[in-house]
């Protein structure tokens, strides 16, 4: 017999204070999730459930790929755990390898961390520590941009721009921020706006503000996933690029969403034609299996490092978790790249991405819905706010899906989807019919 709560007691659900949940609202009515193989989800009523957002954003070859599963349990049984401080093993350096072939040319220098949220700390660590090094240490000022997602960590939610996160939590680190790229006339655009770039003229107003003599580093996502799926203007990176380049600011991409094939591409930086000084990634690069994040520095970055780093016996940078390059997230990390490659998944997410943007563009003029933008296998769908409650329209979309058999991810006014790459096309069709169904079931 289904039991929704999957036999746990009401202490074992109190017991867990969850992530990014209205916990008591869950608590009221679990969605347990007790099985995974490819696109779908079983729940703990034995309903399948199609992925729509690839776990969250980061198990694109679909669940239970037998490589990875295989791959995991050997390294356990083989090296479970090794020492990443002063000691190493076969596969970190394999990986970092492996890595940077999927880099754009420079970026070839590995730092292996836990997951988004300290790739983002990690990449902020660097460049302070790296103007240091050059001997201007005034350049410390980190430059976000408004409703960026940089994961949870306070240099994250610093340079983050997505309020929500932030107010709670008091000061953070020295940070500005850069204007979102939503602007009014671009609404329901395919793919990349044409208008926009100009947006990245901001930076000169910040470094007018601040001066460059007092900034590290810039840093976004080229395509803003976590609020609402925001792909950049036409150019807009090319020219954050140019002006990082004229006023000596290092420019960090957070790719922890878009490397490894979400975009059609191998990276963001090369569907997007620019290429940044450090790339944080992490998400897709186990496929979800084991948590594991990286920053990929260019080459002369490490070098500095290298070269100024004192006595070889001394570190080069006081920095590391005790996960860094667990051997267990190494063999998953070198099966899930291995699979991404060898399957074709990456053009096979070029090749279907005008059949997902006609699907997701059909629910143009549906009830509530007020933009809808998309790139590669990524779309965010903005909902009108219900009267002083933004939040309400999307979670009940969600939720209404969920009970249809289709998991979403709702976030701020927006509802977003991010397909597992091997998505049908028949599939695609009745996860956009039963969304269409569920904004037109709104009060
Ligand atoms: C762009 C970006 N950066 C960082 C993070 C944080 O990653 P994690 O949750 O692994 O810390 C995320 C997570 O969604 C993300 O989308």
């Amino acid at each position: 017999m289904s039991d929704k709560r999957a036999g746990l007691t009401q202490n074992q659900l109190d017991s867990y204070w969850m992530p990014y949940t209205a916990n008591r609202q869950f608590k009221k009515d679990p969605r347990i999730i007790t099985g995974a193989k490819g696109s779908y989800y079983t729940d703990a009523e034995g309903r399948q459930v199609f992925d729509g957002l690839s776990g969250l954003w980061c198990c694109g070859l679909g669940h239970g790929v037998p490589e990875i599963s295989e791959a995991v349990a050997k390294q356990v049984q083989e090296l479970d755990y090794a020492p990443g401080f002063q000691y190493g093993h076969t596969k970190s350096f394999q990986l970092a390898e492996k890595i940077t072939e999927f880099m754009p040319d420079g970026l070839n220098r590995v730092f292996f961390v836990g997951s988004g949220s300290e790739a983002a700390d990690t990449s902020l660590k660097i460049a302070r520590a790296y103007w240091r090094k050059m001997g201007q240490p005034s350049k410390t000022k980190m430059i976000g941009r408004i409703k960026g997602y940089h994961g949870v960590n306070f240099g994250g939610i610093s340079v983050g721009g997505i309020g929500a996160n932030r107010v709670l939590y008091g000061e953070g680190i020295s940070a500005d921020h850069l204007a979102h790229t939503v602007i009014k006339g671009n609404e329901f655009t395919k793919g990349q706006p044409e208008t926009g770039a100009e947006l990245a003229d901001e930076l000169l107003e910040l470094i007018g503000l601040h001066d460059a003599s007092n900034i590290a580093a810039v840093i976004v996502e080229p395509l803003a996933g976590s609020a609402g799926v925001l792909p950049p203007p036409i150019d807009y990176l090319k020219r954050l690029r140019k002006i990082c380049d004229e006023h000596n600011i290092l420019l960090i991409f957070d790719e922890v969403i878009c490397a490894f094939g979400r975009m059609g591409s191998d990276t963001g930086a090369d569907a997007f034609g620019a290429v940044p000084d450090m790339m944080n990634i992490a998400k897709q690069l186990t496929n979800g299996v084991i948590p594991m994040g990286a920053v990929i520095a260019r080459q002369d970055i490490y070098e500095l490092f290298m070269e100024k780093g004192g006595p070889d016996y001394m570190m080069e940078l006081p920095h590391g978790y005790t996960y860094s390059g667990h051997p267990v997230a190494c063999a998953a990390g070198l099966a899930a790249l291995d699979v991404l490659k060898k399957s074709g998944a990456i053009q096979r997410v070029k090749q279907m991405s005008g059949y997902f943007e006609d699907a997701v563009h059909s629910l143009k003029g549906t009830k509530y819905i007020s933009d809808i933008r998309n790139f590669g296998f990524a779309a965010g769908f903005s909902v009108e706010a219900a009267p002083g409650e933004p939040s309400r329209r999307p979670y009940e979309v969600a939720m209404d899906m969920w009970g249809k058999g289709f998991y979403v991810r709702y976030g701020g006014d927006t509802v977003q989807l991010g397909l597992p790459f091997f998505t049908e096309t028949d599939e695609m069709d009745r996860l956009i019919d039963a969304l269409g169904d569920s904004f037109n079931a709104l009060a």
